[in-house]
């Protein structure tokens, strides 16, 4: 079974193509994985600005998707249907052309390229299309969610809504064959990959720009969030900070990058920053007030030296990886966890993916599932895993009347919660 993958919740634009062999331990192999990042337009807003990422995901994704094609091993060459046979469907198309410019009519710019291209090529081989539905940005969600239901009716392929955080958990379960130095950190196309086994019950720890959950995993897909932020997600915590230190957007990369020529440098940090509900008697976090805490400090300092930068940054990262590991094992232990597995973007800083290696050195009788680094920030591929992952547990897809962008959708809750 072949399953297209589509991601466009936040500011990456990204598609990837699978072929899992539907095993209840999948063989799978990933015939292409692109992802297109729109940091660089919103570097000077300082944030994501939704609006844009909504227009440069309609402008974007034909093009990537023709690229996807063009790539994947499946499909060696684009195959353009002959002009007889296409003047032969053009009747059929046209009444495709109304229900499309019906499926796509808030994004004019992706239905003018859609029918400048789609109709040009043959079917390629995909039996299902897997399609993040939430949580996210919604206007951006939309333009994925739109391109995925104009496909499925142009193509006759059945579209799949799909949890983004459960493509980020399950983006820990790959397993590369071969543990090369090269791809140590990076998934090559064209690989196959078995999935880990997953030994219950099972932690994820999620730390993103938007979200910083711990989720109790019962069995296959029975998630339950015990612990969460009350305020600042993780990502958002070190976005900020970055800002208040004068780092570009974003944040998480920048400070990590200070932090660790802080650790090379053997730096001992003038700071001393709060753990925030380090001995509180749940599993939640909160990170504004470690946020204001560095403000307050910055606003005392006469200058920032790059000296200065550094050592907030280092006790910074200390802090939160700090209150991440100690709530975590509480979590572990409360619930007699046997694996942990951890998702999100902030999952590729290097301080807190080795807290956490340690971890499992230190505790044998725990597996600790870290998501290789181009597999944390935001991609398809994990998209496409988590449908590919469904089917191999037969668990029954979500099942929605008409699939529709949500904002705030939360694992373990049915979609009909916000
Ligand atoms: O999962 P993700 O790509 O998007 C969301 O779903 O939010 O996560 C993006 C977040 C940003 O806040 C970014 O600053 C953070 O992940 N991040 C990092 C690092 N790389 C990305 N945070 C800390 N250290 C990093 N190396
Ligand atoms: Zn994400």
């Amino acid at each position: 079974m072949i399953i297209l993958g589509i991601e466009t919740s936040c500011d990456e634009t990204a598609l990837s193509l699978i072929e899992t062999d539907g095993r209840k331990n999948p063989s799978i192999k990933i015939l292409e994985n692109v992802v297109l990042s729109q940091i660089d337009l919103h570097r000077e807003y300082g944030g994501v600005f939704p609006m844009m990422a909504k227009r440069e995901h309609a402008k974007n994704l034909i093009p990537l998707f023709k690229k996807l094609l063009e790539e994947s091993s499946l499909v060696p060459r684009l195959k353009i249907k002959v002009e007889s046979k296409r003047r032969k469907e053009s009747k059929t198309l046209s009444t495709f052309n109304f229900q499309l410019s019906t499926i796509l009519e808030r994004e004019p710019e992706l239905l003018k390229q859609f029918l400048e291209f789609i109709p040009t090529i043959e079917k390629p081989p995909i039996d299902k299309i897997a399609v993040t539905h939430g949580p996210g940005l919604e206007p951006t969600l939309w333009v994925g969610i739109n391109f995925a239901k104009a496909l499925g009716e142009i193509w006759d392929i059945p579209v799949e809504p799909i949890n983004h955080m459960e493509g980020h958990i399950f983006a820990s379960l790959v397993k590369s064959g071969e543990e090369t130095p090269n791809s140590k950190h990076q998934i090559p196309n064209g690989e196959k990959i078995k999935m880990r086994d997953l030994e219950f019950p099972a932690l994820a720890l999620l730390i993103s720009g938007g979200h910083t959950e711990l989720i109790l995993i019962r069995d296959w897909h029975q998630f339950e969030i015990i612990g969460e932020t009350r305020d600042d997600a993780v990502g958002e915590a070190f976005d900020k900070v970055a800002r208040i230190i004068g780092l570009p957007y974003p944040g998480g990369p920048e400070i990590s990058r200070l932090a660790e020529a802080a650790r090379q440098k053997n730096l001992v940090s003038e700071f001393s920053f709060p753990r925030p509900m380090l001995k509180s008697p749940d599993f939640d976090f909160s990170f504004s007030g470690l946020k204001t805490s560095v403000l307050y400090t910055v606003k005392k300092l006469p200058a920032l030296e790059d000296k200065t930068k550094m050592s907030i940054a280092l006790e910074f990262e200390n802090a939160v990886t700090e209150v991440l590991l100690t709530k975590t094992k509480k979590a572990i232990k409360a619930h007699g966890i046997k694996t942990l597995l951890l998702g999100g973007g902030v999952v590729a800083n290097i301080h807190i993916r080795e807290a956490f290696q340690n971890l499992e050195q230190e505790n044998a009788h725990i597996k600790i599932h870290i998501p290789k680094a181009n597999l944390t920030t935001d991609n398809a591929l994990m998209i496409a895993l988590a449908s590919a992952i469904r089917k191999a547990k037969g668990t029954p897809i979500v099942s929605e009347k008409q699939i529709e962008a949500r904002g705030n959708l939360r694992l373990g809750k049915s979609p009909q919660h916000k």
